[in-house]
């Protein structure tokens, strides 16, 4: 009989791996390693774990530099490409590889089984496997199953990831909450023991059977990319309308059923979550004959937003053949340089295809996008040299180094339009205030700010 004793005694550190060292994987394995933990971070992108083993971080996520080295220099922090031994006695393993979506949209889920088998091989010693990757109702269901070939007592928990990219440490450390799915006391002790620390001040723990855990995270992530489509469908009815959506924000906002948050119109949700995990929905609501129809709704209208943008920028320069295009922001969004499925990509690739040129600035992202668009965009240091002789701007990304720019410097690099009529500024995160750009001399398009372009006084709208 395979033993089921975990080992993790109260208050006592844990020898603890990783599978994943991106986003979730490497914040998740430092965290744990800060926290006193013995940790191993493995990945199977070899050239990846060399950069982590000569201290250089592949990802940009605010403090994850300092934390890795010191963590490492403790000695605490690891990393290797597969289990060596002495961590196959590990406490825990972490499951945090990609799910990238299938060709139907569904999550592709055969990294976790691939991590599953390798722990399925070495582990030495009973364990909890803990699956943090984003994965849909039933696969931790499916991983236990893989894991009976281990010799040892293997049990599986869904303790799906919540944190935000650019503010991925500080929800690592004050999480909002900890959702766990798992089905036996002693794994709810045992997590319970290992995120103790997160929890001094209180109690953040939702605890569930891992069907209901893996179900959270897809519902959270569709509930807010909603909210978000719903906004931006507003913004194209306020474009045509005249409506202003600032003030449908805060007017709808003041309400304390439905709340201020995510109510921002802009060019599409992105990143490597919200799209993603949309379609994984709507593709598991199919594969159990429960169409989801909000979730296939939200999609669709993320879609139309990016068009919408694309239109945007086609009817400010009269055709996109030929023109130049600037773009201030390439990441999905502020303090990261993830591009996957970002605003900035979508658009960049249309406009290529129309035969639009793009130069680009990104504080972060450049080589990531350079990447994504196969080199096919020209990136600069300083952001106004994007305008020089460009025949638009763009401002894809609200990096906070964006946000109070010198629009007579602006007036000076872009090229005037046709007819000597000036230049457009499209501020696709409705940012600035369209009375600074027409006082320097040039034309402000928003997203469905209407005819003002202006925002509504916060305490006319007593915010
Ligand atoms: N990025 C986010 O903001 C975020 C937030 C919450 C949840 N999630 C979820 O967490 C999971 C990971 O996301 P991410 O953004 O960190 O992905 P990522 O692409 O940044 O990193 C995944 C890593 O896994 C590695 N990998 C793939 N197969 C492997 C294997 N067999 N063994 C070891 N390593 C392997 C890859 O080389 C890569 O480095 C996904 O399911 C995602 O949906 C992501």
């Amino acid at each position: 009989m395979k033993s089921d004793s975990f080992g993790a005694k109260k208050g006592s550190n844990m020898r603890l791996v990783a599978f994943g060292a991106g986003y979730v994987g490497l914040v998740t394995g430092t965290g744990l390693a800060e926290l006193g933990h013995e940790v191993l971070t493995v990945d199977t992108d070899a050239a990846k774990i060399k950069k982590l083993e000569d201290g250089v971080i592949p990802i940009h996520e605010p403090g994850l530099a300092d934390l890795v080295r010191r963590n490492r220099r403790s000695g605490r922090l690891t990393f290797a490409t597969a289990v060596p031994p002495g961590f196959d006695e590990a406490d825990a393993y972490f499951i945090a590889v990609g799910t990238p979506p299938d060709k139907d949209g569904a999550a592709d889920v055969s990294a976790v089984f691939a991590v599953a088998d390798h722990i399925a091989q070495v582990a030495k010693k009973a364990a909890l496997v803990v699956v943090k990757s984003t994965v849909p109702v039933g696969t931790c269901d499916a991983v236990q199953a893989r894991l009976a070939k281990s010799k040892v007592h293997l049990e599986v928990v869904s303790n799906p990831e919540f944190l935000k990219e650019g503010d991925a440490l500080n929800d690592f450390f004050k999480p909002d909450r900890i959702v766990l799915g798992a089905k036996s006391d002693t794994a709810r002790h045992m997590l319970r023991e290992l995120y103790a620390p997160l929890q001094l001040s209180g109690e953040r723990m939702v605890m569930t059977d891992p069907r209901s855990s893996e179900l959270i995270k897809y519902a959270a992530n569709t509930m807010l990319a909603m909210r978000v489509s719903f906004m931006n469908e507003l913004s194209r009815l306020c474009h045509v309308t005249g409506a202003n959506i600032h003030a449908v924000r805060m007017g709808v906002g003041a309400d304390v059923r439905i709340g201020k948050k995510f109510l921002y119109s802009g060019p599409g949700y992105g990143g490597s979550c919200f799209p993603k995990d949309v379609q994984a929905l709507a593709a598991l609501g199919k594969t159990h004959g429960v169409p989801m129809r909000l979730a296939e709704a939200t999609h669709l209208a993320n879609e139309e937003q990016g068009a919408f943008l694309a239109r945007l920028v086609e009817e400010a320069l009269g055709g996109l053949k030929g023109k130049t295009v600037a773009f201030w922001g390439l990441a999905f969004k502020p303090e990261t340089d993830d591009v996957r499925e970002s605003p900035a990509l979508k658009l960049g690739l249309a406009l290529l295809a129309a035969g639009a040129k793009v130069i680009a600035h990104d504080p972060e992202a450049g080589p990531n996008f350079s990447l994504a668009v196969g080199g096919r965009v020209a990136l600069v240091d300083k952001e106004y040299d994007a305008l020089d002789g460009a025949d638009a701007l763009v401002l894809l990304t609200e990096w906070r180094s964006y946000r109070a720019p010198n629009f007579a410097e602006m007036k000076k690099r872009l090229r005037p339009g046709a007819h000597g009529l000036p230049a457009t500024i499209l501020d696709a995160r409705n940012i600035w205030r369209a009375a600074d750009v027409i006082r320097a001399g040039l034309r402000y398009q928003g997203i469905g700010v209407g005819a003002t372009a202006e925002r509504p006084s916060t305490t006319q709208m007593g915010e």
